[in-house]
């Protein structure tokens, strides 16, 4: 059993601290407007749910999930986070975030830029393909044919093992893509940005982005 921190607790956050309950983690919920906000969700969620400040959920997380509008990265407080496991969910949309010059010319990746603003931190991208229903409605036991699986890339081998493990037992196969830089294999509007897909079929996708 490990305590997951969630920075940001909307639809994604929301979706992972729900698996994550079910399969008997603690999660530490937070938001930008402050832990009152998330009674309700926390009292829906049950024992193992609470809210805190993003600083507080992020020191208390064995492993931190930052999961907010990628134009909020920066607010993310970085020392509490320093040293441990983060999971970004995090997806450039200019329409939201407004534009990011160096994700538009592909001189930075998505998630190159939460790492830059935390550095010591391991960053792993994860959950960013996946509508956030589906993180419950595609889960399966392991071995089910067809099983959907999921990507990771994170440059700490470690970090992807922590991971590759959540994935796993909330119910999916897992596809390690590589450096954290390869994560824009699975970055918006590439073939594996989105669809159901097993693990061969994720394969493909990846090698097509
Ligand atoms: N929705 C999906 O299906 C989906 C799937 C995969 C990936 N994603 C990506 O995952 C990220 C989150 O998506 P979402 O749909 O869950 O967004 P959302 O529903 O809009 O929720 C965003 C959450 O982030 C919190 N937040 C914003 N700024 C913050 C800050 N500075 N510190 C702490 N918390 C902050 C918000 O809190 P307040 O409400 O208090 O402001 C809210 O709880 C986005 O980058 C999105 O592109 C989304």
């Amino acid at each position: 059993m490990a305590t997951i921190g969630l920075i940001g607790s909307g639809n994604i956050g929301q979706a992972i601290a729900r698996q994550a309950v079910a399969h008997g983690h603690h999660v530490v919920l937070s938001n930008s407007r402050g832990p009152e906000t998330l009674a309700d969700l926390v009292s829906a969620l049950g024992p193992l749910a609470s809210a805190a400040t993003a600083a507080e959920a992020g020191a208390s997380g064995d492993l931190v999930v930052v999961t907010v509008p990628f134009k909020n990265h920066t607010r993310i407080p970085a020392e509490p986070l320093g040293g441990k496991t983060v999971i970004d969910t995090n997806n450039y949309y200019f329409e939201r975030d407004g534009h990011f010059p160096d994700i538009d010319s592909g001189q930075a990746t998505v998630s190159g830029m939460l790492a830059a603003h935390l550095p010591d931190s391991k960053v792993v991208k994860a959950f960013n393909n996946i509508a956030a229903p589906a993180i419950a409605e595609d889960a399966a036991p392991a071995g089910t044919p067809g099983r959907r699986a999921l990507p990771i890339a994170g440059d700490d081998a470690e970090a992807k093992k922590t991971v590759a493990a959540l994935i796993e037992e909330f119910g999916f196969d897992v596809v390690d893509v590589g450096p954290l830089v390869e994560g824009r294999r699975f970055d918006r509007d590439k073939p594996a940005y989105g669809p159901r897909l097993t693990a061969d079929q994720l394969r493909e996708a990846l090698a097509q982005g």
